[in-house]
């Protein structure tokens, strides 16, 4: 059976035994399953159908499960992006967050946070002008929203006029369907979750109207004129002008109190009328939100403790290994299968080497297996008086699955041996390979609809694609003999796939999988190329040398970065995979955005502690104010800015002898007012 009909098998399967379900739970009033396994179905369902859209053909869901598939809305720019947040899932995690935030602030005593649970619903941002509720956003992308200003103004808790408001603000919060409304929906869709989504991208707003929903304001965006010091204050403005803030927010600070806070909410969780996901932390003071700023997707004042997973025990029936994009060697316990909060499960992450020797992990064992939320389940345990007295210690495989001997990595920085294990052959290793196919068409690369795991598996097995520039090859007259393929969705892959081939520099150098460039590095290298043809050098050796050099200049871009982009560029295989991808593509310039400030276009360096700052926060002001923060000192440099705590003799003198304006930390904070 391939692959295709295995799903196919597995689909039908279940769509019958949900109709089975559904008829004894409305024909014949009497369930034959739990809710949470109702849900659960349902949810299976839906994530098959979202993974194998070729099972769409055999049974739509949308007339049993009430998936609605998203209609068009008008498309609005967030005045402020709505970014996501990280998550923490144990104390080690909320000390690290807090530690963080005290490094970046320069301060030793402990910050106030704001508590709030963290509402499983659907974001929304409602923007007023002039205490008149203008339109009201879905989250989107975080960058642009969809007007769902209809739907939104169905939902009584939320005022559509404000007394007293700044000429402009932006009020964000969770829109939610209470769990007792949810027991009436319950035929139509998975969750709550799914259902407050679903209701709120109707086209029809008379439907959504129906639809009792709910909303917890939480926050805000854009605003015109600040008037509030802390989250704490926002809330209880909000909670003035009528909006629901939910009970259980509250102040805190150490440690201990956010884990007795974590226990106390987390054995409330399921007398509440609405589902919680866990808590959500954030820096009470809003000036240290300010200073503290955002990564590319989330603020680092803020984040999600989730809520302990759900635990189960089993036994192993065998360890195998998985290779990843990076080569990493990842062990998995193959268990018999056990259902997990609703799931079934039967396979769970040893995470390495050292965790399986550490923790001395058997084929054979009885094991404790723990999955939080979208998490990969994991084992936690080994119950080792359920051991039997013949089980002999795991001895972890010293080749990859492509048969060559795999390696542990000295960092360059640390000294420290890794604790994976790496097959280092990049594309040659198939099992690589395969898993860097799969990183290429992904969301934040390439981007190509249509094109998933599932499907690059599929053609990987039928040798359709084996490596990167095979993906604009494809015979599309083969893939329309497969089951699954219809005209429409043929047609949808190839605009998909050739609208893929303009890419930017710095998306195209994060999607060739170089280790140790990730989104943020792969941006500085685009900066520093600027256009292909520049940063094709890199395939000519001789060139290569002393544009590794330069790059020793740029910040962010360390030994470990430069060595693997030599491992990379010098291996032929990678070499010539990359240069075959570029040939069919048509990779655009770096598009800089130029930030006017008080740098603009300069080049900054800094030495030394600050007194007021941590040399993160300095940078980051540095790069808001339009500067490229530079690494070394060269010709290049505008400014070295000279800390007051312990900097380098060495680079002043350096810079003293280029003639290059030297600041003192006074002056800095001169410059930047502060
Ligand atoms: S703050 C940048 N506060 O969680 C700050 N989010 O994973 C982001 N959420 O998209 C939001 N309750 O839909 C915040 N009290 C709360 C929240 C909350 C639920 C959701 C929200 C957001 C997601 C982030």
């Amino acid at each position: 059976m391939t692959d295709q009909e295995k799903v196919k098998k597995l689909y039908t399967k279940k769509v019958e035994k949900l109709l089975k379900l559904n008829k004894a739970y409305f024909e014949k009033d009497s369930p034959i399953a739990t809710d949470s396994e109702f849900d659960e179905l349902k949810k299976e369902l839906l994530t098959l159908v979202k993974e194998n859209p070729f099972l769409k053909k055999i049974k739509n869901l949308d007339s049993l499960v009430g998936h609605k598939s998203s209609t068009k809305f008008e498309k609005i720019k967030h005045a402020r992006p709505m970014l996501s947040l990280g998550n923490a899932f144990d104390r080690e995690d909320m000390i690290d967050f807090q530690k963080k935030i005290k490094i970046f602030l320069n301060i030793t005593s402990e910050v106030e946070l704001s508590s709030e649970p963290k509402i499983d619903g659907i974001s929304a941002s409602l923007r007023y002008e002039k205490g008149n509720l203008t339109y009201g956003l879905s989250r989107g992308d975080g960058l642009f929203g969809e007007n769902i200003t209809e739907n939104l103004v169905t939902i009584n808790e939320i005022p559509k006029k404000l007394v007293n408001a700044p000429e402009v603000i932006e009020v964000r919060g969770e829109v939610y369907i209470a769990k007792k409304d949810f027991e009436k929906l319950k035929d139509k869709f998975a969750n709550p979750r799914n259902a407050a989504g679903g209701s709120l991208r109707q086209k029809d707003s008379k439907e959504t109207r129906k639809i009792p929903l709910r909303f917890f304001a939480y926050g805000i965006g854009e605003v015109s004129s600040q008037i509030f010091k802390n989250q704490t204050d926002l809330l209880k403005k909000l909670e003035n002008w009528k909006f629901p803030i939910n009970s259980h927010c509250k102040t805190i600070k150490s440690i201990d109190e956010i884990e007795k806070n974590h226990e106390e909410l987390e054995s409330l969780r399921s007398s509440l009328d609405y589902d919680l996901d866990g808590i959500v932390y954030k820096v009470n003071n809003l000036h240290f939100q300010e200073r503290l700023g955002s990564t590319s997707n989330s603020p680092r004042w803020a984040i999600a403790y989730k809520f302990s997973s759900v635990k189960a025990s089993s036994k192993i029936k065998d360890i195998a290994i998985q290779v990843g994009r990076t080569g990493a060697i990842t062990p998995v316990a193959k268990i018999d299968p056990v259902t997990v909060g609703g799931v079934v499960i039967s396979n769970a992450t040893l995470h390495n080497e050292d965790e399986i020797n550490r923790k001395d992990i058997r084929v054979g064992d009885v094991v404790t297996i723990q999955r939080a939320g979208d998490v990969i389940p994991q084992v936690v345990s080994v119950d080792k008086s359920k051991r039997n007295e013949n089980s002999k210690k795991f001895i972890f495989p010293n080749k990859c699955l492509c048969g060559f001997l795999t390696k542990k990595e000295v960092s360059l920085t640390t000294k420290k041996t890794d604790a994976v294990r790496r097959c280092t052959r990049g594309y040659e290793c198939n099992f690589t390979a395969r898993e860097k196919l799969k990183h290429i068409v992904s969301k934040d690369a390439f981007d190509i609809e249509g094109l998933g795991k599932k499907v690059i598996d599929n053609f990987w097995e039928l040798k359709f694609i084996r490596t990167p520039a095979d993906i604009f090859r494809l015979n599309y007259g083969q893939i329309e003999k497969l089951e699954g393929w219809g005209k429409l969705s043929i047609q949808n892959l190839q605009k998909a796939i050739k609208d893929s081939k303009g890419i930017v520099l710095d998306r195209f150098i994060y999607s060739i999988g170089i280790r140790h460039i990730g989104q943020e590095n792969a941006k500085i290298l685009g900066a520093f190329f600027k256009t292909n043809k520049k940063f094709s050098k890199l395939f000519n050796s001789k060139k290569r040398k002393d544009i590794l050099k330069n790059l020793h200049d740029l910040d962010g871009i360390g030994d470990t970065q430069v060595k693997s982009i030599e491992d990379f560029f010098s291996n032929e295989k990678n070499s010539n995979i990359i240069q075959s991808l570029i040939a069919v593509l048509n990779i655009g310039d770096f598009k800089k955005i130029s930030k006017k400030g008080k740098f603009s276009n300069k080049n900054i360096m800094f030495t030394g502690g600050f007194e007021k700052m941590s040399r993160s926060e300095a940078k980051a002001l540095a790069e808001e104010n339009g500067a490229k923060i530079l690494g070394s000192v060269s010709k290049k440099l505008d400014y070295l800015v000279i800390g007051n705590s312990k900097p380098t003799k060495k680079k002043i003198e350096k810079a003293k002898k280029l003639k290059i304006d030297l600041m003192t930390e006074e002056k800095w904070y001169d410059l930047l007012n502060r």
